[in-house]
Protein backbone atom coordinates (compact mmCIF):
# COMPACT_ATOMS: atom_id res chain seq x y z
CA UNK A 1 0.00 0.00 0.00
CA UNK A 2 1.26 3.48 -1.30
CA UNK A 3 1.85 5.77 1.61
CA UNK A 4 0.88 9.09 0.30
CA UNK A 5 2.56 12.47 0.69
CA UNK A 6 1.24 15.74 0.45
CA UNK A 7 2.03 19.29 1.53
CA UNK A 8 0.33 20.67 4.44
CA UNK A 9 0.66 24.44 4.08
CA UNK A 10 2.85 26.17 7.12
CA UNK A 11 3.63 26.15 10.39
CA UNK A 12 2.83 29.73 12.28
CA UNK A 13 6.58 29.99 12.11
CA UNK A 14 6.40 29.98 8.12
CA UNK A 15 7.74 26.75 7.52
CA UNK A 16 6.44 24.10 5.05
CA UNK A 17 4.93 20.92 6.14
CA UNK A 18 4.00 17.62 4.59
CA UNK A 19 1.69 15.44 5.11
CA UNK A 20 1.66 11.44 5.30
CA UNK A 21 -0.92 9.20 5.22
CA UNK A 22 -0.60 5.78 6.81
CA UNK A 23 -3.52 2.82 5.58
CA UNK A 24 -3.75 -1.17 6.21
CA UNK A 25 -6.66 -3.51 4.62
CA UNK A 26 -8.92 -3.22 7.77
CA UNK A 27 -10.00 0.28 7.45
CA UNK A 28 -7.66 2.17 9.77
CA UNK A 29 -6.09 5.42 8.04
CA UNK A 30 -3.57 7.68 9.97
CA UNK A 31 -2.32 10.83 9.25
CA UNK A 32 0.84 12.47 10.79
CA UNK A 33 3.19 15.67 9.90
CA UNK A 34 6.28 16.52 9.86
CA UNK A 35 5.42 19.96 12.17
CA UNK A 36 5.81 18.16 15.50
CA UNK A 37 6.19 14.94 14.00
CA UNK A 38 2.26 15.19 15.11
CA UNK A 39 -0.41 12.70 14.69
CA UNK A 40 -3.33 14.60 12.80
CA UNK A 41 -6.26 11.97 13.09
CA UNK A 42 -7.00 8.04 13.51
CA UNK A 43 -9.69 7.31 11.54
CA UNK A 44 -11.35 3.56 12.41
CA UNK A 45 -13.93 1.56 12.24
CA UNK A 46 -16.64 1.08 15.09
CA UNK A 47 -18.70 -2.62 15.70
CA UNK A 48 -21.13 -1.98 12.39
CA UNK A 49 -18.16 -0.72 10.37
CA UNK A 50 -18.68 2.96 10.45
CA UNK A 51 -15.77 4.62 10.61
CA UNK A 52 -14.93 7.96 12.89
CA UNK A 53 -11.64 9.98 13.39
CA UNK A 54 -10.48 9.09 17.02
CA UNK A 55 -7.94 12.04 17.50
CA UNK A 56 -8.48 15.65 18.43
CA UNK A 57 -6.90 18.12 16.56
CA UNK A 58 -6.93 21.01 14.34
CA UNK A 59 -7.91 21.53 10.67
CA UNK A 60 -4.60 23.10 9.57
CA UNK A 61 -1.05 23.07 10.15
CA UNK A 62 -0.80 26.77 11.22
CA UNK A 63 -3.11 26.58 14.22
CA UNK A 64 -0.70 24.02 15.61
CA UNK A 65 0.88 26.93 17.72
CA UNK A 66 2.01 28.58 21.04
CA UNK A 67 -0.65 27.76 23.92
CA UNK A 68 -2.48 25.11 22.15
CA UNK A 69 -3.06 21.82 24.07
CA UNK A 70 -0.74 19.50 22.42
CA UNK A 71 -2.78 17.73 20.41
CA UNK A 72 -0.92 14.51 18.73
CA UNK A 73 2.00 15.98 19.51
CA UNK A 74 5.57 14.41 19.72
CA UNK A 75 6.85 15.71 23.25
CA UNK A 76 10.60 16.48 24.26
CA UNK A 77 12.96 17.03 25.09
CA UNK A 78 11.57 16.68 28.44
CA UNK A 79 7.89 16.26 28.81
CA UNK A 80 5.79 16.48 31.72
CA UNK A 81 7.14 19.00 34.46
CA UNK A 82 10.34 19.80 35.59
CA UNK A 83 9.53 21.48 39.00
CA UNK A 84 10.50 25.38 39.03
CA UNK A 85 12.57 24.04 35.68
CA UNK A 86 15.26 23.41 37.84
CA UNK A 87 17.61 20.52 37.79
CA UNK A 88 21.90 20.10 38.32
CA UNK A 89 23.59 17.58 36.44
CA UNK A 90 27.03 16.68 36.85
CA UNK A 91 27.52 19.48 39.57
CA UNK A 92 26.17 22.43 36.96
CA UNK A 93 23.13 24.08 37.78
CA UNK A 94 20.45 24.14 34.95
CA UNK A 95 17.50 27.17 34.94
CA UNK A 96 14.58 26.45 31.61
CA UNK A 97 11.94 28.54 30.88
CA UNK A 98 9.19 28.63 33.46
CA UNK A 99 6.26 27.99 30.70
CA UNK A 100 4.18 25.67 33.17
CA UNK A 101 1.76 28.29 34.53
CA UNK A 102 4.33 30.47 35.15
CA UNK A 103 5.93 28.00 37.77
CA UNK A 104 7.63 25.26 36.22
CA UNK A 105 9.02 23.75 32.86
CA UNK A 106 6.59 22.26 30.70
CA UNK A 107 6.46 19.74 27.39
CA UNK A 108 10.06 21.02 26.80
CA UNK A 109 9.79 24.73 26.84
CA UNK A 110 8.56 27.59 24.80
CA UNK A 111 8.98 25.87 21.60
CA UNK A 112 9.33 22.29 22.28
CA UNK A 113 9.57 19.10 19.53
CA UNK A 114 5.72 19.75 19.15
CA UNK A 115 6.67 23.43 17.63
CA UNK A 116 9.70 22.36 14.92
CA UNK A 117 9.70 20.80 11.89
CA UNK A 118 10.84 17.01 11.57
CA UNK A 119 12.47 15.61 8.66
CA UNK A 120 10.65 12.66 7.06
CA UNK A 121 11.63 8.94 5.43
CA UNK A 122 9.57 6.62 3.88
CA UNK A 123 9.56 3.12 4.64
CA UNK A 124 6.91 1.56 2.30
CA UNK A 125 7.23 -1.97 3.57
CA UNK A 126 6.84 -1.59 6.69
CA UNK A 127 3.97 0.96 6.31
CA UNK A 128 6.12 3.46 8.49
CA UNK A 129 7.31 6.68 8.36
CA UNK A 130 9.96 7.91 10.29
CA UNK A 131 10.37 11.22 11.94
CA UNK A 132 13.99 13.11 12.90
CA UNK A 133 14.69 15.98 14.67
CA UNK A 134 17.67 17.44 15.48
CA UNK A 135 18.12 19.48 18.79
CA UNK A 136 20.49 21.71 19.01
CA UNK A 137 23.13 22.20 22.21
CA UNK A 138 21.38 25.18 24.29
CA UNK A 139 17.81 25.02 22.47
CA UNK A 140 15.50 25.62 25.92
CA UNK A 141 18.39 25.35 28.25
CA UNK A 142 19.13 22.02 27.13
CA UNK A 143 22.51 20.98 26.78
CA UNK A 144 23.88 18.81 24.23
CA UNK A 145 23.01 17.85 20.14
CA UNK A 146 20.18 15.56 20.80
CA UNK A 147 19.14 13.33 17.62
CA UNK A 148 15.73 12.14 18.26
CA UNK A 149 13.65 10.12 15.66
CA UNK A 150 10.07 8.61 15.92
CA UNK A 151 8.85 5.53 13.80
CA UNK A 152 5.56 5.64 12.93
CA UNK A 153 4.10 1.95 11.68
CA UNK A 154 0.30 0.90 10.74
CA UNK A 155 0.14 -2.86 11.10
CA UNK A 156 -2.18 -5.30 9.39
CA UNK A 157 -2.93 -6.25 13.67
CA UNK A 158 -4.56 -2.50 13.78
CA UNK A 159 -1.65 -1.62 15.94
CA UNK A 160 0.19 2.03 15.87
CA UNK A 161 3.69 1.26 16.69
CA UNK A 162 5.48 4.51 18.23
CA UNK A 163 9.57 3.73 18.48
CA UNK A 164 11.77 6.54 19.36
CA UNK A 165 15.20 6.70 19.30
CA UNK A 166 17.47 9.35 20.39
CA UNK A 167 21.44 9.75 21.14
CA UNK A 168 23.15 13.20 22.15
CA UNK A 169 27.05 14.00 22.44
CA UNK A 170 26.29 15.93 26.11
CA UNK A 171 24.67 14.50 29.00
CA UNK A 172 20.59 15.67 28.95
CA UNK A 173 17.78 14.81 30.74
CA UNK A 174 15.26 13.39 27.85
CA UNK A 175 11.37 12.11 28.29
CA UNK A 176 9.61 12.00 25.24
CA UNK A 177 5.90 10.76 24.47
CA UNK A 178 2.67 11.93 22.26
CA UNK A 179 0.32 13.71 23.40
CA UNK A 180 -2.58 12.64 21.24
CA UNK A 181 -5.98 12.81 22.83
CA UNK A 182 -8.47 10.38 22.22
CA UNK A 183 -12.45 10.13 22.06
CA UNK A 184 -13.26 6.39 21.02
CA UNK A 185 -16.81 7.80 19.63
CA UNK A 186 -14.96 10.42 17.60
CA UNK A 187 -13.28 13.07 18.14
CA UNK A 188 -16.47 15.61 17.89
CA UNK A 189 -18.42 13.68 20.26
CA UNK A 190 -17.87 15.48 23.42
CA UNK A 191 -17.64 14.50 26.94
CA UNK A 192 -15.70 10.79 27.70
CA UNK A 193 -17.02 10.21 30.98
CA UNK A 194 -18.82 6.99 29.64
CA UNK A 195 -15.99 5.19 28.25
CA UNK A 196 -14.16 2.93 30.16
CA UNK A 197 -10.69 3.00 31.08
CA UNK A 198 -8.07 -0.01 32.89
CA UNK A 199 -4.96 0.62 34.01
CA UNK A 200 -2.33 -2.21 34.53
CA UNK A 201 -0.66 0.03 37.64
CA UNK A 202 -0.67 -0.38 41.59
CA UNK A 203 1.07 2.97 42.09
CA UNK A 204 0.28 6.30 40.70
CA UNK A 205 2.85 9.94 41.19
CA UNK A 206 1.07 11.81 43.83
CA UNK A 207 1.73 15.80 42.92
CA UNK A 208 0.87 18.91 44.36
CA UNK A 209 -1.56 20.99 42.67
CA UNK A 210 0.89 22.09 40.21
CA UNK A 211 1.76 18.89 39.14
CA UNK A 212 4.89 18.98 41.46
CA UNK A 213 5.62 15.23 42.70
CA UNK A 214 5.97 14.64 46.24
CA UNK A 215 8.73 11.98 45.04
CA UNK A 216 6.36 8.79 46.82
CA UNK A 217 4.65 6.31 44.69
CA UNK A 218 1.57 6.06 45.92
CA UNK A 219 -0.74 2.70 46.22
CA UNK A 220 -4.14 3.29 44.37
CA UNK A 221 -5.83 1.05 46.42
CA UNK A 222 -9.17 2.49 47.93
CA UNK A 223 -8.89 5.37 45.85
CA UNK A 224 -10.96 6.70 42.79
CA UNK A 225 -7.39 6.70 41.15
CA UNK A 226 -7.61 2.86 40.89
CA UNK A 227 -8.66 1.50 37.47
CA UNK A 228 -6.84 -1.97 37.73
CA UNK A 229 -10.83 -3.18 37.40
CA UNK A 230 -12.60 -0.88 34.63
CA UNK A 231 -14.45 2.11 35.86
CA UNK A 232 -15.67 4.50 33.41
CA UNK A 233 -13.57 7.98 33.25
CA UNK A 234 -16.60 9.70 34.06
CA UNK A 235 -17.32 7.80 37.53
CA UNK A 236 -15.09 9.51 40.06
CA UNK A 237 -13.37 11.98 37.92
CA UNK A 238 -15.17 14.70 40.34
CA UNK A 239 -14.60 12.52 43.67
CA UNK A 240 -13.83 13.99 47.05
CA UNK A 241 -9.99 12.75 46.75
CA UNK A 242 -7.39 15.62 47.33
CA UNK A 243 -5.13 14.73 44.13
CA UNK A 244 -8.24 14.67 41.83
CA UNK A 245 -9.54 18.13 43.89
CA UNK A 246 -6.32 20.00 44.31
CA UNK A 247 -5.58 20.76 40.52
CA UNK A 248 -6.39 24.09 39.40
CA UNK A 249 -9.11 22.51 36.96
CA UNK A 250 -9.46 19.04 38.74
CA UNK A 251 -10.19 15.48 37.41
CA UNK A 252 -6.80 13.10 36.17
CA UNK A 253 -3.79 14.49 35.57
CA UNK A 254 -1.25 11.64 36.88
CA UNK A 255 1.11 9.56 35.92
CA UNK A 256 0.83 5.89 36.81
CA UNK A 257 3.29 3.10 37.50
CA UNK A 258 2.83 0.74 35.17
CA UNK A 259 3.19 -2.95 36.83
CA UNK A 260 6.67 -3.65 34.44
CA UNK A 261 7.60 -7.02 35.61
CA UNK A 262 11.10 -6.18 34.16
CA UNK A 263 12.47 -2.57 33.41
CA UNK A 264 11.71 -1.88 29.79
CA UNK A 265 10.11 -4.66 28.84
CA UNK A 266 7.11 -3.94 26.41
CA UNK A 267 4.14 -4.47 28.85
CA UNK A 268 0.61 -3.88 28.95
CA UNK A 269 -0.88 -0.16 30.37
CA UNK A 270 -4.39 0.57 29.75
CA UNK A 271 -7.39 -0.17 27.54
CA UNK A 272 -10.39 2.13 26.96
CA UNK A 273 -13.41 0.97 25.48
CA UNK A 274 -16.53 2.97 24.05
CA UNK A 275 -19.50 1.09 24.99
CA UNK A 276 -21.46 2.90 22.49
CA UNK A 277 -19.23 2.23 19.50
CA UNK A 278 -17.26 -0.64 20.52
CA UNK A 279 -14.11 0.84 19.76
CA UNK A 280 -11.22 -0.31 21.67
CA UNK A 281 -7.97 0.67 22.18
CA UNK A 282 -4.94 -1.10 23.98
CA UNK A 283 -1.68 0.44 24.98
CA UNK A 284 1.32 -1.10 25.13
CA UNK A 285 4.83 0.11 26.64
CA UNK A 286 7.99 -0.36 27.27
CA UNK A 287 8.39 3.53 29.28
CA UNK A 288 7.96 2.98 33.49
CA UNK A 289 4.95 5.62 33.65
CA UNK A 290 1.74 6.91 31.58
CA UNK A 291 0.26 9.97 32.34
CA UNK A 292 -3.44 9.83 31.99
CA UNK A 293 -4.78 12.87 31.43
CA UNK A 294 -8.80 13.69 31.20
CA UNK A 295 -8.31 16.73 29.01
CA UNK A 296 -9.14 18.61 32.01
CA UNK A 297 -7.86 22.17 30.64
CA UNK A 298 -10.17 21.63 26.96
CA UNK A 299 -12.99 24.31 27.40
CA UNK A 300 -14.70 24.88 24.31
CA UNK A 301 -12.34 27.66 23.06
CA UNK A 302 -10.60 25.36 20.69
CA UNK A 303 -12.06 25.09 17.41
CA UNK A 304 -11.23 21.44 15.89
CA UNK A 305 -11.67 19.79 12.84
CA UNK A 306 -14.14 20.46 10.69
CA UNK A 307 -15.24 23.25 12.94
CA UNK A 308 -16.31 21.42 16.76
CA UNK A 309 -15.51 22.63 19.40
CA UNK A 310 -13.44 20.48 22.39
CA UNK A 311 -15.45 20.99 25.37
CA UNK A 312 -14.14 20.17 29.07
CA UNK A 313 -13.28 16.27 29.27
CA UNK A 314 -13.81 15.82 25.08
CA UNK A 315 -10.90 13.96 24.78
CA UNK A 316 -8.47 11.99 27.29
CA UNK A 317 -4.68 11.38 26.77
CA UNK A 318 -2.59 8.15 27.72
CA UNK A 319 0.80 9.50 27.28
CA UNK A 320 3.28 6.81 27.69
CA UNK A 321 6.80 8.28 29.43
CA UNK A 322 9.15 8.67 32.59
CA UNK A 323 7.52 10.11 35.99
CA UNK A 324 7.31 13.91 36.17
CA UNK A 325 10.37 16.18 37.92
CA UNK A 326 12.43 12.53 37.57
CA UNK A 327 15.66 15.00 37.19
CA UNK A 328 15.36 16.06 40.24
CA UNK A 329 14.00 12.64 41.96
CA UNK A 330 17.25 10.22 41.93
CA UNK A 331 14.49 8.02 43.13
CA UNK A 332 12.82 7.32 40.19
CA UNK A 333 13.26 5.78 36.89
CA UNK A 334 17.12 7.63 35.27
CA UNK A 335 16.13 10.15 31.97
CA UNK A 336 20.03 11.25 31.64
CA UNK A 337 20.79 10.46 27.97
CA UNK A 338 24.69 10.21 28.15
CA UNK A 339 26.78 10.12 24.81
CA UNK A 340 27.67 6.83 23.50
CA UNK A 341 23.91 5.82 24.78
CA UNK A 342 21.43 5.22 22.40
CA UNK A 343 17.45 5.55 23.91
CA UNK A 344 15.32 3.47 22.77
CA UNK A 345 11.55 3.25 23.63
CA UNK A 346 8.47 1.79 22.09
CA UNK A 347 4.63 2.59 22.34
CA UNK A 348 1.88 0.79 20.68
CA UNK A 349 -1.56 1.65 20.21
CA UNK A 350 -3.79 -1.26 19.22
CA UNK A 351 -6.98 -0.48 17.82
CA UNK A 352 -10.24 -3.17 17.71
CA UNK A 353 -13.62 -3.52 18.30
CA UNK A 354 -16.14 -5.68 21.05
C1 LIG B 1 -0.27 17.36 30.06
C2 LIG B 1 -0.24 17.91 31.42
C3 LIG B 1 -1.48 18.72 31.66
C4 LIG B 1 -1.60 19.80 30.60
C5 LIG B 1 -1.62 19.16 29.26
C6 LIG B 1 -1.66 20.16 28.14
O1 LIG B 1 -1.02 16.25 29.94
O2 LIG B 1 -0.07 16.93 32.41
O3 LIG B 1 -1.42 19.30 32.92
O4 LIG B 1 -0.51 20.66 30.67
O5 LIG B 1 -0.49 18.37 29.10
O6 LIG B 1 -2.73 21.02 28.24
Amino acid sequence: MAIEKESFGKTPYGEAVERFTLINTNGIRVRIMTHGATLLSIETPDRDGNTADIALGFETAAEYGPDTPYFGSTIGRFANRIAHGKFSLDGKDYQLALNGDGIHALHGGDRGFDKRIWTADVFEAENAVRMTYCSPDGEEGYTGNLEVSVMYTLTEDNELKLDYTAITDQATPINLTNHCYFNLAGHDTGNIGKQILTMNADRFVPTDGTGTPFGELRSVEGTPMDFRASHAIGERINADYECIQCLKSPGYDHCYCINQKVEGELTFAARAEDPVSGRVMEVFTTEPGIQFYSGNFLDGTDQGKGGCLYALHGGFCLETQHYPDSPNRPQFPNTILRPGEKLTSQTIYKFSVV
